[in-house]
């Protein structure tokens, strides 16, 4: 059980970095723009980190105000790539805040992951 939910992190951490990484490549090429690649990343990320946010393979408790919040702003970065995509498809450009945003949420939950136990 330890060693199925320590594959579940991994698998958790690859959804972290292909929306990170993925979002990165656009930023450093000053692309202001969303890629499936993003939401794909996303959702590995989301399907992983909640099946961990249920207590099995674990001999601690969960900080469920923590996973909570995570909660939360993983639905803002959804919203916000299902948003910012459907803006791009019909206007051709997406507004910079909403790119930002998105960066910035995730990594603030990758911060939350670590820094706060
Ligand atoms: C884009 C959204 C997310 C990002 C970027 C993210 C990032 C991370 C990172 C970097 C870690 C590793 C931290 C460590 O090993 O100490 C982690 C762990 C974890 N995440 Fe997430 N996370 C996201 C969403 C979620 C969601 C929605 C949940 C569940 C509600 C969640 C539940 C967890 C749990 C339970 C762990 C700890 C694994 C363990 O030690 O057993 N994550 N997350």
């Amino acid at each position: 059980m330890e060693i199925l939910r320590h594959i579940v992190v991994f698998i958790h951490l690859i959804g972290f970095a292909v929306l990170f990484g993925s979002w990165v490549v656009e930023a450093v090429a000053h692309r202001i723009r969303v890629t499936k690649l993003m939401t794909w990343g996303m959702v590995i990320a989301a399907v992983a980190g909640l099946a961990l946010a249920a207590p099995w393979g674990i001999e601690y408790d969960l900080n469920y105000t923590k996973l909570g919040v995570k909660f939360a702003v993983l639905l803002v970065i959804g919203a916000l790539l299902g948003i910012g995509s459907a803006r791009q498809r019909k206007t051709g450009s997406l507004p910079p805040a909403i790119f930002w945003s998105i960066g910035a949420l995730t990594l603030l939950n990758a911060g939350l992951a670590v820094i706060w136990r």
